[in-house]
């Protein structure tokens, strides 16, 4: 049997936040139709943040508001404390994500707060989302190595994972923010925390950063892994982690899976219509490693229908 395997797009928030251009919320709908109807059935779709902080997400509420319901697509919100759950829950979020920085330095840079304190605000978030009949995933940032503080041991990740997990969170991700991370570092950590949690209780969210997103991607897969962020078009990065670049692109993982006859349900000559789309309202130029040789297939096929129709 084909094992089915969980992309889950998070273009329109670790994709679109560090983006200077504001897309408008139009704009964010037409890239999540876009890719809704490539095949993407789960999105992080906005975060509930400090519109002070990341601009770009300042619609988020109208964004949730807005999007396609009732079609099976599964979407989370990102916050950080109650103001942002108040306002994602007002917005109709039926599932949040929290974000844990696995050194005190990035969640000082990100969120103002030490590591401990982060554990017990983001630990009440996650109860109250649980009490509410909310699904609450758990990201342990910076999983991989720290901007500030560099090498994270895996013990210190687990530790924080369980702590995630022991206070309620559903799935926790462990995420390489940086992409600082190699196939080495994911078989110790995303290995170990297979052994201790499952594997199918895990999430795995890589940066492009240094080339190895589909490496590690592959080395996850082959731990047991089934779910994985990836962003359109390899947008992405956190304007608090200097030196993070974009997200492993949807189009490369979801070719490399398909092509190694897993079943992600993507459509990746739609992905890239809504990479085009994308394109348009950042002002940017996007793709992941795959675009270029995939394009040059799609130019040959039209020759030869060309030709053949001469
Ligand atoms: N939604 C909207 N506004 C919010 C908010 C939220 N979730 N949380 C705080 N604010 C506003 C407050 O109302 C306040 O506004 P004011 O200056 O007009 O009074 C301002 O932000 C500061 O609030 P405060 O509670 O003092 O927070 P802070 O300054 O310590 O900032 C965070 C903490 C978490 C709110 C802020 O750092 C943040 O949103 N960071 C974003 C982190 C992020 O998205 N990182 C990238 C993804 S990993
Ligand atoms: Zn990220």
């Amino acid at each position: 049997m084909t094992k089915k395997i969980l992309i889950n797009e998070v273009g329109l928030r670790d994709g679109l936040q560090i983006q200077p251009k504001f897309v408008p919320t139009n704009g964010k709908l037409d890239i999540a139709n876009a890719l809704i109807a490539s095949g993407v059935k789960s999105f992080e779709a906005a975060s509930f943040v400090s519109p002070k902080a990341v601009p770009q997400m300042s619609d988020a509420s109208d964004l949730f508001k807005s999007l396609p319901k009732d079609n099976g697509v599964y979407y989370s919100a990102l916050l950080f404390n109650e103001k942002g759950y108040e306002r994602a829950v007002e917005a109709g979020a039926k599932a949040i994500a929290i974000a844990l920085a696995s050194t005190e330095k990035m969640n000082l840079a990100n969120i103002r707060m030490t590591l401990d304190e982060a554990i017990i605000n983001l630990g009440k978030i996650i109860k109250k989302a649980k009490n509410d009949g909310l699904d609450a995933r758990a990201y342990i940032s910076t999983a991989l190595g720290c901007p500030y503080e560099g090498n994270v041991s895996v013990d210190r990740v687990i530790k924080l994972a369980d702590k995630m997990f022991e206070l309620g969170a559903d799935k926790i991700a462990i995420a390489d923010t940086i992409g600082s991370g190699g196939p080495d570092l994911v078989e110790n950590v995303v290995g170990e925390a297979a052994k201790k949690f499952g594997p199918e209780n895990l999430i795995v969210h890589f940066h492009d950063t240094r080339a190895l997103g589909l490496t590690n991607a592959w080395v996850a897969l082959k731990i047991g892994v089934t779910e994985f962020d990836t962003s359109l078009g390899g947008l992405g990065g956190c304007p608090f982690a200097p030196g993070a670049a974009g997200n492993l692109a949807t189009e490369d993982l979801a070719f490399m899976l398909n092509d190694a006859g897993y079943d992600t349900g993507i459509d990746i000559n739609k992905v890239r219509e809504a990479v085009i789309i994308a394109e348009r309202y950042t002002g940017q130029k996007l793709g992941g490693r795959i675009s270029q040789w995939w394009a040059s297939q799609e130019r040959k096929k039209a020759a030869s229908v060309a030709s053949a129709a001469e």
